[in-house]
């Protein structure tokens, strides 16, 4: 298994270190500008709302930090299942309307488009991420993805073959709806200085069992490797296969 597991009780535990690892992450920038992709699904959604309750709120020097997503439904922005709708609701729009009201500077925020053609999508999101990274590949400062039961991250499936050029994917025939998505490439995320996987719940004990073997043919997620990162596992006793206690 790449990277290193850290093993909790349950989700809020999960969440709840999840937050403090992101505190952390952003104050070694001391104060630079800072990348930060977020993942979609249920997972993070607990780690998305502790960030804009304190003490985890203040902590954070949102003025500074650049938001992109790991993946999306090719959806309407405000459908409720695209991943960026779900990523306002829980963290955007509260921390607005929070104490001090929080408001991330216009253009600090890059949802991946959805109108026009998927391919065309693709091709915006890497634009958008050029005029932010340059031509070198994209280092993002902190990655947080999810893990679906058949061990995918981000879109990117298992037995689904992704080209390694493109920073960015069109995605056809997802398993999970809808089919049609975008989703940064692997080589993008091994780019990262930081990744930290949320994986928890029973359903994701097989595939996390499957990476922890470092079984022969990896499953999406297990193929994450940092060049030059940290990647960490926050998982819990569920997702471990352990019994609830
Ligand atoms: C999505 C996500 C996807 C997610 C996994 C885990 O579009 O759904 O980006 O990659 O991270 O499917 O989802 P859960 O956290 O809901 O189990």
């Amino acid at each position: 298994m790449n990277g290193q597991i850290q093993v909790f009780a349950d989700p809020a535990d999960v969440a709840e270190a999840a937050a403090r690892l992101f505190v952390n992450i952003i104050a070694q920038q001391g104060g630079k500008q800072f990348s930060l992709v977020l993942s979609g699904g249920s997972t993070p959604q607990r780690f998305y709302h502790l960030l804009t309750t304190s003490p985890w709120r203040e902590q954070i020097d949102w003025g500074n930090l650049h938001l992109f997503l790991a993946d999306e439904r090719f959806l309407p922005l405000d459908h409720p299942d695209s991943n960026f709708h779900m990523i306002r609701e829980t963290l955007i729009d509260p921390l607005a309307l929070s104490g001090g009201g929080v408001e991330f500077p216009i253009g600090n925020i890059h949802p991946m488009p959805t109108d026009g053609t998927v391919e065309e999508s693709a091709i915006r999101y890497e634009s958008e991420l050029r005029q932010y990274f340059g031509d070198d590949p994209p280092r993002f400062d902190l990655m947080v993805l999810g893990m679906g039961p058949d061990g995918h991250t981000a879109s990117l499936f298992p037995n689904h073959t992704h080209p390694v050029a493109p920073w960015v994917l069109p995605i056809h025939h997802s398993p999970k709806p809808p089919p049609t998505r975008l989703s940064l490439s692997l080589p993008v995320i091994n780019q990262s200085r930081h990744v930290l996987f949320l994986v928890t719940g029973h359903d994701k004990a097989q595939a996390l069992t499957s990476i922890r073997q470092s079984e022969v043919k990896p499953l999406p997620a297990g193929t994450v490797k940092l060049h030059d990162g940290q990647l960490i596992w926050l998982v819990d006793d569920a997702a471990m296969g352990l019994p609830s206690v």
